[in-house]
């Protein structure tokens, strides 16, 4: 790890570090909306909603230690209230997580996993769709983006079959363009570079048992 990686992740990572998944709402103030963020990778997207929202409480998950600390380093000067940091996979913490205690969830360029005997890896399964479902409060969103044709199509079958979530796509234009105020993280912007084109699904919870 780079020097500069190291020392900002000793400085910051222990002022927002979630400690135990049953402590991960513990934001120093009452944040009006929750956001989770899943594999967050370098963190260019959570660091820079941490700035546009205030008043929002971000959980980012993350287990690879270099995003981490490169994380640490573009927040290093800023007010850290509303972020929490889990360094590891993301489901133990989702399943500690209360009922209906999150607004919006983010899962962006999740890990492909394209052999066939590894799609039990994939993130979203019918089991995180079921937690998901649990910890998201009504009307909230998941928003799941990926430049792999074969995962978009398990995330899209697996969330449709599902059916506790409603695609909020209403044209071909609603999945191909990113959603306003979009912020294109390094993994998206290398897949553009290279030819590749991402979808954008958005799903709203339906509030049903
Ligand atoms: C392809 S990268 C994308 C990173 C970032 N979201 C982006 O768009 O640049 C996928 C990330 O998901 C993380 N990851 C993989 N499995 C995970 C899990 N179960 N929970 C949380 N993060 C996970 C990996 O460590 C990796 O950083």
């Amino acid at each position: 790890m780079r020097p500069a990686r190291q020392t900002a992740l000793e400085k910051v990572l222990p002022q927002i570090a979630i400690e135990s998944p049953e402590a991960a709402l513990d934001f120093p103030f009452t944040p009006e909306k929750v956001w989770l963020e899943i594999g967050f990778g370098n963190g260019d997207a959570l660091a820079h909603w941490h700035h546009e929202f205030p008043n929002t409480g971000f959980i980012g998950c993350e287990p690879f230690i270099n995003g981490v600390s490169n994380f640490c380093k573009l927040v290093a000067n800023d007010d850290l209230k509303n972020i929490r940091i889990w360094n590891d996979i993301a489901q133990p913490l989702m399943a500690a997580l209360p009922d209906a205690s999150i607004d919006r969830v983010y899962l962006l360029n999740s890990d492909p996993w394209p052999k066939k005997r590894h799609h039990r890896r994939r993130v979203i399964q019918q089991e995180s769709l079921d937690t998901l479902w649990r910890i998201m409060k009504p009307g909230a969103l998941l928003i799941l983006t990926t430049d792999h044709q074969s995962l978009a199509e398990w995330m899209l079958e697996q969330t449709l079959r599902h059916s506790k979530f409603e695609w909020t796509a209403k044209c071909k234009a609603d999945w191909q363009t990113p959603p306003e105020g979009w912020l294109t993280t390094r993994y998206e912007g290398k897949g553009a570079v290279a030819g590749r084109s991402q979808v954008y699904l958005t799903f709203r919870k339906v509030d049903c048992e």
